[in-house]
């Protein structure tokens, strides 16, 4: 019998997104899939550890390693710096010395750092296939649909676009272009002040959670006052009046790990350890977080369980790689994850030990791989939505 790839029920001529999702070819207008070149070492490799330090060692200060909250254990231990998405971009920004910042997180904060860095830094992602299925969820063109929509309804001039860290530098640079800012989970709130200071309405793209529980629970605006306007539908699937009605015009995107925790996972935690504190990130549905005791942004949840009292028991809604830090990091509390199912953000996950001594030994060698850079005019305008973020009061 002939082997052919039909035995085995592999389609012979993938399609693009076949090929996307094992991790090859590229889509430039996606954060997901895309093709990361070089040979990558063994994960079985013994010596990974000693490579990484080996290397690392060699670069001296040359190299700058950032590594978000909810990277690998095995990644985090060689990040210079760990943080959220806010204290990571002003990291970045902070170290002009640096010549390469190799950013163990996900593309749009690869993006944020080149954005934020000098001329002469180079911004280097070690596995490209890390982009965030959320800031996938709002494109340039959308976003440039829905502003014309808001133009139609008569609203545009007064409202104001508010972008959420984690999507792409073409929508940091629409909201740049139109007198907006950028926010993270740690200020929104500050964030949406001052663009209620500036318009009377607030386009907040691309998660409706933040938006929505930002707005509702901490700005005393109503449910009602917020819409959502779904991209994929004729003018959001929206009216002309629901929008003049509206306050906050939330952008239908969400996160696909902070929206699986549910209600009955917060009533099962309760019911199963009594007394428990329930401490969840603003990326979760509003209902989440309405039954939650506590919601902040990681280094709010970091901060919580620092201050808390030895045996005080801990239910955690974020990702999974920082809920097991903080376990092991508080053996004097009782953390646990707040869902059974919910699993690690996949995308932050592939930045894996293997791609971070890649990464390292080419720099080592000479080459700078996996560099993002983004392009003047889009940078120049995205700078300035997050100069305004870096200069809230
Ligand atoms: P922060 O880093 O702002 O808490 O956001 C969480 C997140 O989902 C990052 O991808
Ligand atoms: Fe994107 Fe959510 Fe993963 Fe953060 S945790 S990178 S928002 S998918």
């Amino acid at each position: 019998m002939t082997t052919t790839t039909e035995t085995y029920g592999v389609d012979p001529n993938p399609t693009p997104l076949a090929l996307l999702l094992l991790g090859r070819e590229a889509d430039p207008r996606s954060e997901r899939g895309v093709e990361c070149p070089g040979d990558l070492p063994a994960a079985s490799d013994p010596d990974l550890v000693e490579r990484a330090r080996a290397a690392k060692e060699k670069l001296g200060d040359r190299v700058f390693i950032l590594g978000h909250h909810y990277q690998r254990d095995e990644v985090i231990e060689f990040a210079d710096v760990t943080g959220d998405s806010f204290k990571l971009a002003r990291d970045a920004a902070a170290r002009p010395e640096a010549e390469y910042i190799v950013f163990c997180g996900v593309h749009f904060m690869a993006e944020s750092a080149d954005i934020l860095t000098s001329e002469a830094q180079q911004v280097v992602l070690p596995d490209l296939a890390a982009g965030c299925s959320m800031a996938d969820m709002a494109t340039a063109e959308q976003v440039a649909e829905c502003w014309d929509v808001l133009s139609d309804a008569g609203i545009a001039d007064v409202t104001v676009p508010v972008s959420y860290m984690n999507s792409s530098a073409d929508i940091k640079a629409f909201t740049g272009k139109h007198g907006g800012t950028i926010c993270t989970s740690s200020n929104a709130k500050r964030a949406l002040e001052w663009a209620f200071e500036q318009g009377q309405k607030v386009l907040f793209l691309p998660d409706q959670h933040l938006g929505r529980n930002t707005a509702v629970l901490e700005m005393g605006f109503s449910l009602e006052d917020c819409v959502l306007y779904n991209p994929h539908k004729p003018n959001g699937g929206l009216t002309a009046e629901e929008l003049r009605n509206a306050k906050m015009i939330l952008w239908r995107g969400h996160c696909s790990v902070h929206g699986r925790f549910n209600l009955q996972s917060v009533e099962e935690v309760r019911e199963r350890i009594p007394g428990v504190t329930v401490l969840v990130h603003p990326e979760c549905k509003h209902e989440v977080v309405t039954a939650a005791d506590m919601v902040g942004s990681t280094e709010y949840i970091i901060k919580a369980l620092d201050a808390a009292e030895p045996g005080s028991k801990w239910a955690i809604g974020t990702e999974l790689n920082l809920v097991r830090r903080l376990a092991k990091a508080h053996p004097d509390k009782e953390v646990v994850f707040l869902d059974r199912t919910v699993c690690f953000c996949s995308t932050m996950n592939r930045i894996d030990l293997p791609h971070l001594v890649w990464a390292l030994e080419s720099l080592v060698e000479g080459r700078v791989p996996n560099v993002i850079t983004v392009d003047p005019e889009t940078e120049k305008y995205a700078k300035a939505a997050l100069d305004r973020m870096l200069a809230l009061p």
